[in-house]
């Protein structure tokens, strides 16, 4: 059956003097999720955002929180983005052995949280073998985390297809694929005919002179792709 795309929108390209609006503008344009670009300095070479901004992003939107965490040490700061808010936490699966990368997920579900792993450019989609049978969502990173606006890796969506069918072969159907980094009209319809289910999008969304505007095109182009794919499966 068809699923139309969900959209993220990246408020790390966000205007953060004016982000109240912000959000507002990506709630009435038909985001689903609010992605939140959580950086420290050592796993990636970006400090960003935290637990601050997050208290008070959560009772101010009715967006999922997505929070990405592009950190060195997440089982330490699971907890903190639990109290925060987060609906959804993203761990990096380079952060973690493949016994913590087990323990973060399940500490993520105890807390009543949507729980993802995501995986760097370079990393191999077998990374995720551990605990694809347990995930919501698996993000494929389709830039080199740390900066937005930078351009799509070519050919990131072969890792896509290479995700859903883990999902699969592991049972876990409802295991939704996020891709992050370069998504735009362009990419979007490539993506999302692999099998992503989440695009976000960071400057696609708010360099445009139209943000809902161009939000409503990334998920018009990537639906028309879906369709395509799934008549061709038909
Ligand atoms: C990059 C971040 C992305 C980034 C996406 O490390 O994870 O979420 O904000 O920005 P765009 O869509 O501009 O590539
Ligand atoms: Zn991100």
């Amino acid at each position: 059956m068809f699923q139309p795309v969900k959209i993220a929108p990246s408020i790390l390209s966000a205007n953060f003097m004016d982000l109240g609006a912000d959000i507002a503008l990506i709630e009435r344009a038909g985001a689903a999720f609010v992605h939140i670009d959580v950086m420290d300095g050592h796993f990636v070479p970006n400090l960003t955002m935290g637990v601050p901004l997050l208290k008070q992003l959560k009772p101010a939107t009715s967006l999922v929180c997505d929070v990405h965490l592009m950190i060195d040490n997440p089982l330490v700061e699971l907890p903190w983005f639990i109290d925060a808010g987060a609906d959804l936490l993203n761990v990096h699966v380079e952060a973690l052995s493949e016994a913590d990368l087990v323990r973060a997920i399940a500490q993520i579900h105890e807390a009543g949280l949507l729980a993802a792993a995501a995986l760097k450019p370079k990393t191999p989609a077998s990374a995720l073998a551990p605990v694809i049978g347990d995930l919501d969502m698996a993000l494929v990173m389709s830039v080199e985390p740390g900066f937005s606006g930078q351009s799509y890796i070519a050919g990131s969506e072969a890792k896509v297809a290479e995700v859903a069918a883990m999902a699969r072969a592991a049972g876990n159907e409802a295991m939704l694929i996020q891709v992050d980094g370069g998504i735009g009209t362009a990419t979007a319809p490539l993506v999302a005919a692999a099998g992503a289910d989440v695009l976000v999008c960071g400057n696609a969304v708010f360099a445009a002179p139209d943000p809902a505007e161009a939000l409503a095109a990334v998920r018009d182009a990537a639906d028309a792709a879906r369709l395509a794919a799934l008549d061709a499966c038909a």
